[in-house]
């Protein structure tokens, strides 16, 4: 792999300590995938925020960086903490949790990172342009850039995107290279995708089915951008699936050549079968809405469906603090409380510790949050469309 002067001399240790070690941890990955060279990224986005992923020895690596002067050198994002950092009393988080949680933000602030504590970037400032090179670890908002946007990202995890936003730079190769960025498997949808629930669902059977590889979509009529991130989060969540393709809606598809390749069709009865499968609960002590993070569009549809209603049981509206500034102004985060709900920002339904706060089954829409639900938060899972989950919950 190719170093230049400069970069020889990060190896040899002249820009200290964490920066020696953060570029190592880039060769090395350059290595292994067989990179030719290091090239700039246009920003990152870390992941492994939440002190329930990282724990106690996240938060001494993170604080030691901190303390060390590490400072970011492109803009960096950073996904959504365990809490929503300014009204986390009022959701009832236990207090050890937030004081741990607070001491990670503050080690990530004092690098230089933004704390949007978002998996939607793209929505709350950071948008990438087509073909721009990134480095982000999330892996909703990897699908969407890759796919919806056309920039460039691998799957980082939270350590090589911390890498990459320290030293500027990231390894080439994988997606960052056209000919990987191919399609693998043609999926033929013959089923009407009406609600975001249904891009869930298709993204979860999708994504079982493809495992890995790049998926080119046929016979998507239509689907605007909250089904898109939709559709590729629950793919990436069951199939890891970093990028697809699909007909007329994603910026590379007409690039790409379909002939030839593996094919797989998916209908209405196993869209159907897949909201039966990953239901797993029957009554629900509290719906969550906003995996990935809401749109403010999406904000907008529940306050609609919330007007006059009075909710039976807690419904969380997760977001960008930046997305709910804009709904506090817009009176919908008002109309959505007046009913009984909330709308958090910096938070989400799967990292945040809601096994400790005495919920065991939670309805959501999304085909991410259902998937990961049982595993990460020991819940139940009720998962089905909008319209039923608020006829569930209201009086
Ligand atoms: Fe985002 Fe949490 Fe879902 S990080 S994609 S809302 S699991």
């Amino acid at each position: 792999m190719f170093l230049s002067n400069a970069e020889e001399r990060i190896l040899s240790g002249e820009n200290g300590e964490v920066m020696e070690r953060m570029f190592r941890l880039l060769v090395r990955l350059g290595e292994i995938y067989g990179a030719d060279k290091m090239i700039p990224v246009g920003s990152a986005q870390v992941a492994g925020v939440s002190y329930k992923s990282i724990g106690d020895p996240g938060v001494e690596f993170l604080e030691d960086f901190a303390e060390k002067d590490a400072g970011v050198k492109v803009v960096t994002y950073l996904n959504p903490a365990g809490m929503d950092i300014e009204d986390w009393q009022e959701i009832g988080i236990p207090a050890s949790f937030a004081e741990k949680q607070l001491r990670i933000i503050n080690a990530f602030k004092k690098m230089g990172i933004v704390v949007s504590a978002t998996c939607t970037p793209y929505l709350a400032g950071n948008l990438p342009r087509f073909k721009e090179h990134i480095a982000w670890s999330e892996s909703s908002a990897i699908s969407f850039s890759n796919s919806v946007i056309g920039a460039r990202t691998n799957r980082e995890g939270g350590p090589s995107a911390l890498a990459a936003a320290l030293c500027g730079v990231t390894p080439n190769y994988g997606l960052h290279l056209e000919q990987n960025r191919r399609p693998e498997v043609l999926v033929e949808i013959n089923a009407r995708l009406e609600e975001n629930a249904d891009f869930g669902a298709l993204g979860y059977v999708v994504g079982k089915q493809v495992k890995n590889r790049i998926p080119y979509f046929k016979g998507i009529r239509d689907a605007d951008t909250d089904q898109l991130k939709a559709l590729g989060a629950a793919m990436a969540a069951s199939g890891a699936v970093a990028l697809y393709h699909v007909e007329d809606l994603t910026p590379e598809a007409h690039l790409m050549q379909t002939e030839g390749l593996e094919k797989i069709s998916v209908g209405e009865k196993e869209i159907d079968e897949t909201f039966s499968k990953l239901t797993t609960g029957k009554e629900p002590d509290i719906v969550i809405l906003g995996c990935p993070h809401s749109s403010l569009k999406e904000i907008m549809t529940v306050t609609k469906k919330l007007e006059g209603k009075k909710l039976r049981k807690p419904l969380w509206v997760c977001t960008s603090r930046m997305v709910k500034e804009a709904a506090n102004r817009m009176g919908f985060t008002q109309t959505i409380e007046r009913a009984g709900g909330k709308v958090l920002a910096d938070t989400c339904m799967v990292v945040s510790p809601i096994e400790d706060m005495g919920y065991k089954t939670t309805a959501v829409n999304s085909g991410k949050a259902a998937n990961y639900l049982p595993g990460f938060c020991k819940q139940n899972v009720v998962f089905c469309r909008l319209d039923t989950l608020i006829e569930t919950v209201t009086a």
